[in-house]
């Protein structure tokens, strides 16, 4: 984990509130699927945290956020430099096996460079999303290209299954049991429910991204605490306490 200056390519609007950052930056070489970098957003104390999306040619990661507050619509607005933290966290594993990825609105982008992972050791990879809306679906056709099967759920029935990414996969017969998902809790909840092999990716509230101040700890079944920064975000399905 280092701190590096990359330089921004490109910050650009993709659809409801949501951005495309493209960095050059030395970290690019070290990430690994699912990990997360803390970015400095001037004149504020506290890194965000945010997951790489994919890590491209020419030292480069994509960033995909979404504004929710103070932090994430600066960031909108920079397009020189940005400061990073990381890479942070451990990831999701790349195992031999043929996986089901499963995410939920600003959950997906970390799916993105796990689908391409999976794909490059020649596994059959399959994607089920969830949003809202038809308005908030973002990545699709980048996923479509390192995928074997996508499908979409959203809420109103806009797009796809009206429902959640469970009522998808049980449409679709989708029938993968090896599961690496990342999105909000309620989703993670029925997922640590109807699956058992396979890891979930957490999000917490962080302030110093790096183990030392236990501002994100969960608990595990144990009753022994983790720390959502350094610990995960990437945790076994079944081993956290949602
Ligand atoms: C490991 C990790 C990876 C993440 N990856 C992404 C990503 O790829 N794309 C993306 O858009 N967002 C991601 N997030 C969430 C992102 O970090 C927050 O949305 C961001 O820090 C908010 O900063 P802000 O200053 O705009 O909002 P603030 O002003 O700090 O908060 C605005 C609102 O957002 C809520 N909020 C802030 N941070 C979080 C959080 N971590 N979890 C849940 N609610 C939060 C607050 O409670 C408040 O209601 C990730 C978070 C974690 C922990
Ligand atoms: S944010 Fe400080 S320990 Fe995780």
């Amino acid at each position: 984990m280092k701190v590096d200056t990359g330089i921004i390519k490109s910050n650009t609007y993709i659809g409801k509130d949501v951005y495309k950052m493209e960095i050059q930056t030395d970290l690019a070489d070290e990430v690994q699927c699912g990990q997360f970098v803390e970015v400095e957003v001037p004149n504020y104390f506290l890194r965000r945290p945010i997951s790489v999306c994919e890590v491209k040619e020419d030292h480069t990661i994509v960033l995909v956020y979404k504004v929710v507050g103070d932090g994430t619509r600066f960031m909108t607005t920079m397009h020189d430099e940005i400061s990073l933290f990381g890479p942070c966290g451990n990831g999701f594993p790349v195992v031999d096996e043929d996986v089901l990825l499963i995410g939920g609105g600003v959950g997906v982008p970390p799916l993105l460079q796990t689908a391409k992972e999976y794909k490059k050791i020649g596994k059959n990879v399959s994607v089920v999303v969830g949003f809202n809306t038809k308005e908030d679906a973002i990545l699709i056709d980048e996923l479509k290209k390192y995928s074997d099967a996508l499908y979409i759920a959203t809420m109103d029935g806009s797009e796809g299954t009206k429902g959640t990414v469970i009522d998808a996969i049980n449409e679709n017969n989708v029938d993968c049991e090896y599961v690496l998902s990342c999105g909000p809790l309620p989703m993670l909840k029925a997922i640590n429910t109807k699956y058992t092999k396979g890891c979930i990716s957490l999000e917490a509230r962080m302030a110093c991204g790096i183990g030392a101040c236990m501002g994100c700890v969960v608990k595990d079944n144990e009753g022994n605490s983790l720390r959502v920064c350094k610990d995960g975000p990437v945790f076994p399905i079944g081993k956290v306490v949602l």
